[in-house]
């Protein structure tokens, strides 16, 4: 009888006999002043480069739920279980996420261009009216699927511009590459215009291009050591800020300038931008912050997860053999284009790599919430407004969760797919908050994935010994170069 009412009260996100709050395990710091110092360089265990391994050592620590207090009254939940995920995330109103507030206050200090602080750190019913604009032309599979042949004509530019690098023999640092490839591919189909960032006099280090790259990544990077501590950035112009406002400043003049172009080209043109500027529900601000978030999470993130994808697909010549036969069969002539039909339907194995690249190497350590409500997770009572972050990167790589957790294995996802717990590999999020360009990421990975391996065979020239590891600079890059040579398999069919 008492485990059955226990069950009808727990069931809900409120449990009326959860345990404490206070009594959560975790690190409160030294008399209970917060564990802040303990990220100190030269000072602390941790670092916020290496967040992953902070969340494994607590992990080791506390077990699957913990509470860190930061500063004191700045806790942060960190939750390794997929239950507590799967809580968090099936929140069904206007979930809130706390990210980017040095960013938010940027665009705060600039009415005349901005009327909200954008998609990524806007909260409550600005970010839904938003949101449910935007995802439209970004997230339906429809209007994804228009965008294949664009994404695939810059791919084919991409392969061009990296056969000038690529010799028998001489590795490439793929990162940079693929960084250009990912600004080409978001300038396209956010403004409809080309930056010819393959073009030679675009590759020295101040043409726009290339400082479009380095503003996005310095503002990436900025992100974590502002929105955690003290930020006493809101107070005075410190060092990160300092870069912040640097980088978004190049940014926005960059996009404003492709905003007009856009417009001076009547706005026909099939970009996402030409068609929130028709759509009656967005004014003109709401067209400006949308451009700049979207130049902001559209470069990084897919470089960085490519790059992952091209190590892991180098490093496995069975995974790559298989690859390649799919290439061959949707690519039978390499010049021939994609179709958006032949990526839905025939190419499983190629979406089962990315998938287990996403698993070993997600580009962020998990998402984040700020709850909007009293929640119960492992039993324990957690209050309103409490940020809680998921550990997805640790948990999919627990023996628990995946068998041989380590390895690259993609036939998890055509085998035992059934098996896997739906809230572990999670890279884009979940729930109503999720990335918005989902489908597009993945169609971009996937379209790069066939044409490169239809062309080419990967050989890993990077430090064998030891993994390939990451940087966390909010989203996380490879520690590394990402040194592949590329064996052209044209010439062995001629
Ligand atoms: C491999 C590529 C990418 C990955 C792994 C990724 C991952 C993510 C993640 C984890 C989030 C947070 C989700 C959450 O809180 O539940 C997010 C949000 C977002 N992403 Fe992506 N992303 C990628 C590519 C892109 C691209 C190409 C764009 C745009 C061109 C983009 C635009 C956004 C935006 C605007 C948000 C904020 C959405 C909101 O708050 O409503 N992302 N992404």
């Amino acid at each position: 009888m008492l485990t059955k009412l226990l069950k009808i009260c727990c069931n809900s996100r409120q449990c009326t006999f959860a345990k404490p709050f206070d009594s959560m395990p975790g690190p409160r710091g030294p008399f209970g002043l917060g564990n802040l110092y303990n990220y100190m360089p030269g000072i602390g265990a941790y670092s916020w480069l290496q967040l992953h391994k902070a969340g494994q050592d607590k992990y080791e620590k506390y077990g699957g739920i913990v509470r860190e207090t930061m500063v004191p009254g700045q806790d942060i939940v960190w939750i390794y279980d997929p239950k507590d995920i799967a809580t968090l995330l099936n929140e069904r109103h206007c979930p809130q996420r706390r990210s980017h507030l040095a960013l938010a206050k940027y665009r705060k200090e600039r009415p005349h261009l901005y009327k909200t602080t954008g998609l990524l750190p806007t909260n409550g019913p600005d970010w839904w009216r938003l949101r449910s604009q935007l995802q439209k032309e970004l997230s339906a599979p429809q209007s994804v699927r228009s965008f294949v042949n664009e994404v695939d004509g810059v791919t084919k530019e991409f392969l061009k511009f990296l056969e000038q690098s690529a010799g028998d023999d001489t590795p490439v640092d793929m990162l940079p590459k693929l960084t250009r490839l990912n600004l080409e591919l978001t300038c396209l189909l956010t403004f409809g215009a080309r930056l010819k960032s393959f073009q030679p006099e675009e590759q020295h280090s101040h043409s726009r291009s290339t400082r479009l790259m380095h503003a996005a990544e310095t503002t990436n990077s900025c992100v974590l050591p502002t929105d955690q501590g003290l930020q006493l950035w809101r107070f005075m112009e410190t060092p990160s800020y300092r870069k912040l406002r640097h980088a978004q400043s190049y940014m926005e003049s960059v996009a404003l300038q492709l905003l007009d172009q856009n417009m001076e080209a009547g706005t026909v043109r099939s970009s996402l931008i030409g068609t929130y500027l028709q759509n009656p529900q967005l004014d003109g601000f709401d067209v400006v912050g949308t451009a700049a978030d979207l130049l902001l999470a559209g470069i990084d993130t897919t470089s960085y997860a490519s790059a992952f994808l091209l190590y892991h697909v180098a490093r496995n010549p069975e995974v790559q053999e298989r690859l390649y036969q799919e290439a061959l069969k949707v690519l039978p002539h390499p010049e021939q284009s994609l179709s958006a039909d032949c990526l839905r339907t025939e190419i499983t194995y190629t979406r089962a790599v990315l998938k287990e690249s996403l698993r070993l190497n997600p580009i962020s350590i998990g998402v984040g919430r700020v709850l909007n409500q009293d929640t119960v997770l492992s039993g324990y009572f957690v209050p309103k407004g409490t940020t809680v972050v998921t550990q997805n990167m640790v948990a999919c790589r627990q023996p628990q969760h995946f068998p041989d957790p380590l390895r690259f294995q993609p036939d998890r996802w055509l085998k035992q797919r059934n098996a896997l717990n739906p809230y572990l590999v999670l890279p884009f999020g979940h729930g109503m908050r999720a990335c918005i360009a989902r489908r597009l990421a993945e169609q971009n990975m996937h379209v790069l994935l066939l044409r490169l391996l239809r062309n080419y065979e990967l050989i890993w020239r990077g430090r064998t010994d030891v993994e390939l590891d990451i940087v966390t600079l909010l989203i996380n890059k490879p520690n590394a170069p990402v040194m592949i040579e590329l064996r052209s398999r044209l010439a062995s069919q001629n």
